[in-house]
């Protein structure tokens, strides 16, 4: 089993979902600011924004989504967790290895000098700088950036072999990882998706569960488990 998350998961833990009602910061949408043109233009600004996002997510706990995957490393079968969100909740309910496509919040880089370390101070200055004197950045994909190819391996090498795979709490609609259910689905993959609303990918899942994560995904692990 893969189970592939998003942003809706971690909502019920009070983290803003990037295409909900909440979804702007400042009037600026995700798309406008995580980029690596907004960091070279204005690293500021995009820092003010993460120092924004890893002070209300450093607070937040894991919901009973969280919980009931982190059970799931526990299962008579192979279970992979893949998630696009960057908040660390996964691992922080328990989650071991888990597949981070975007990156984490909570590592910050230097693309100048290499120098990457786990940080977790808020806040940080804006921007923050690297000992070589460049601007530090937090180790996220952005947008129009391509997506860490060993990574990616380990994706495509889980997807390949699900019989299930449950897409929670993702809006479908960011490349590459909107393509993963087609992916596993071309590979013999039931797909379950769980969501609040209907997606671009609702008419395509064999099985489509409109609800809450941290309802439904307890139930499906009490179920399994
Ligand atoms: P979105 O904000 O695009 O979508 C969140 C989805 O979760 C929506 O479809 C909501 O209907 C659904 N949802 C909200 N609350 C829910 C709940 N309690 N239970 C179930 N579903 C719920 O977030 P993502 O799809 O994760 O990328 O966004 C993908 C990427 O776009 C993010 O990883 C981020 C963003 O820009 C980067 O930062 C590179």
């Amino acid at each position: 089993m893969v189970a592939l998350t998003g942003a809706g998961v971690s909502a019920e833990s009070g983290v803003p979902t990037f295409r909900g009602e909440d979804g702007l910061w400042k009037n600026y949408r995700a798309e406008e600011i995580a980029t690596p043109e907004a960091f070279a233009s204005n690293p500021k600004l995009v820092w003010e924004w993460y120092n924004w996002r890893r002070d209300l997510i450093g607070s937040c706990q894991p919901n009973p989504a969280h919980h009931a995957l982190a059970k799931l490393h526990d299962a008579p079968f192979g279970f992979t967790l893949v998630t696009q969100n960057v908040d660390g909740l996964h691992a922080k309910a328990g989650s071991m290895d888990v597949l981070e496509v975007h990156g984490c919040l909570w590592r910050i880089r230097c693309d100048s000098c290499g120098h990457i370390e786990r940080n977790e101070i808020v806040p940080l200055p804006e921007p923050p700088l690297c000992g070589c004197g460049s601007p530090l950045r937090p180790d996220v994909v952005w947008f129009g950036e391509q997506l860490d190819p060993v990574l990616l391996s380990s994706i495509t090498e889980a997807l390949s072999r699900a019989d299930v795979m449950i897409v929670a709490g993702t809006s479908s609609v960011v490349y590459p990882a909107a393509s993963f259910a087609d992916y596993a689905s071309r590979a013999g993959a039931k797909i379950i998706e769980i969501n609040l609303d209907p997606t671009p990918l609702t008419s395509r899942a064999d099985l489509s569960l409109q609800g809450r994560a941290g309802d439904i995904l307890p139930s499906i692990v009490e179920a399994l488990l």
